[in-house]
């Protein structure tokens, strides 16, 4: 099965073809075609994603994108048969509310025969709504001209199936997997534990009652004058003080700073980082400014506090729900901290739990791993009445 997935929750805006076999037990993926365009550098000046930026940067790189993902796959062929006048007025129509998209969309899909594709998958949630709606628009509007089915995916579960994926030198593959399943998903926008007792069962067993941890960590850079996104600036940092420290998943160096740990002693599986946050900013106000190594010291102690709630939610979690694997999905999931001590604890504390981290370039935001996600709808019949279709900003696995 090859399918064609549109992925615009966020700032990244990314187009991907996979071509998949198999099943649930076991499924190989290749990837055929895969382009992803960063907004990072233009959101940076806002310190943070501006939806409706993100929003008219999608709809500029939509196009593009497609044309170089068929183009890789060896996908593209050029069509001279006009667009029935219909169809015409149908598309632009879908994509009226999408400034510019409209016109280079009729110009591309008039030039470009259906290519052999079996369905279209794209993210309607969660996410920000305006950046989502072009993205199922324009999928809309593919579905209509190629005539293909729509396949509707949940962000947070393609971060599961990112994390479920091996990759090796033929492409992904998703085998053995053992369930129940807990997923830690962690992101920009999600902090949430979730179990599933199979596929596509979901269960939300704790999660953040204010600020995702991605927000925190971008929240804390701002603060310490380091660009956004500010989870890999925070880690560098802490990093560089790590190659110090003789336990590096211990964290036990001394350091000015002393943050809270919230909620870790509740009996809850859920978390909370506003507090966290607010710490770190109280902490600054009491100094005239930090020094290089206190800025190095505050980052430190900021991740070894996300990291040490992190971990003890998970625990308490993989204890109620007794799961035999551990995912870590979402953009956090690239920390190099966490992974570390996630692999420390699991490797000594539960040695039978299997624990399933994505390959680094599936980590953030992409179009694969929407594909792996709309391959397990597909499998499931779950296909979108692309009339209903709509965003979803809040969209829940559960
Ligand atoms: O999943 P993602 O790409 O987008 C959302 O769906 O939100 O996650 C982006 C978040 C940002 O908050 C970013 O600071 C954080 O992931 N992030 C990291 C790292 N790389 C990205 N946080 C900590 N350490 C990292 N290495
Ligand atoms: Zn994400």
């Amino acid at each position: 099965m090859r399918i064609l997935a549109i992925e615009t929750s966020c700032d990244e805006t990314a187009v991907a073809i996979i071509n998949a076999e198999g099943d649930e037990l076991s499924a190989r993926f290749t990837v055929l075609g895969n382009a992803l365009l960063s907004q990072i550098e233009i959101h940076k000046e806002y310190g943070g994603v501006f939806p409706m930026l993100a929003k008219r940067e999608h709809a500029k790189n939509l196009v593009p994108l497609l044309s170089a993902a068929l183009e890789e796959a060896e996908l593209l062929t050029e069509d001279t048969q006009a667009l029935p006048e219909q169809m015409y007025d149908a598309v632009a129509k879908l994509l009226e509310r999408e400034p510019g998209l409209d016109e280079a969309f009729l110009e591309f899909i008039g030039e470009t025969e259906t290519p052999e594709i079996d369905a279209i998958a794209v993210t309607a949630g969660p996410g920000l709504e305006p950046a989502l709606w072009v993205g199922i628009n324009f999928a809309k509007a593919l579905a209509l001209v190629w005539k293909k089915p729509v396949i509707a995916v949940n962000h947070m579960e393609g971060h599961i199936l990112a994390a479920l994926a091996e990759e090796d030198v033929e492409g992904l593959s998703i085998e053995h997997v053992a369930f129940p399943l807990l997923a830690l998903l962690i992101s920009g926008g999600h902090t949430e534990l979730v179990a599933m007792s199979e596929w596509r069962s979901y269960t939300l067993i704790g999660q953040t009652k204010d600020d995702a941890v991605g927000e925190a960590y971008d929240k804390v850079a701002r603060m310490l004058d380091l660009p956004y996104p500010g989870g890999p600036e925070i880690s560098k940092l802490s990093e560089f003080l790590r190659k110090t420290d003789p336990d590096p998943t211990g964290g036990n160096l001394e350091t000015p700073f002393s943050l809270p740990r919230p909620l870790l002693h509740d009996n809850t599986c859920d978390f909370s980082f506003s507090g966290l946050k607010t710490a770190v900013l109280y902490a600054l106000k009491k100094r005239t400014g930090l020094s290089p190594d206190e800025r190095v010291q505050m980052a430190y102690e900021f991740e070894n506090a996300v990291a040490e709630v992190l971990w003890k939610k998970t625990a308490r979690a993989l204890e109620e729900t007794g799961a035999k694997t551990l995912v870590i999905g979402g953009g956090v999931s690239a920390n190099t901290h966490i992974r570390r001590v996630f692999k420390d604890k699991i490797a000594k504390a539960h040695p039978g739990v299997a624990l399933r981290i994505p390959p680094a370039r599936l980590t953030t935001d992409n179009a694969i791993m929407i594909a792996l996600a709309g391959f397990y709808r597909a499998r499931m019949s779950d296909f979108a009445d692309p009339d209903a279709l709509i965003a979803h900003g809040t969209q829940s696995l559960a």
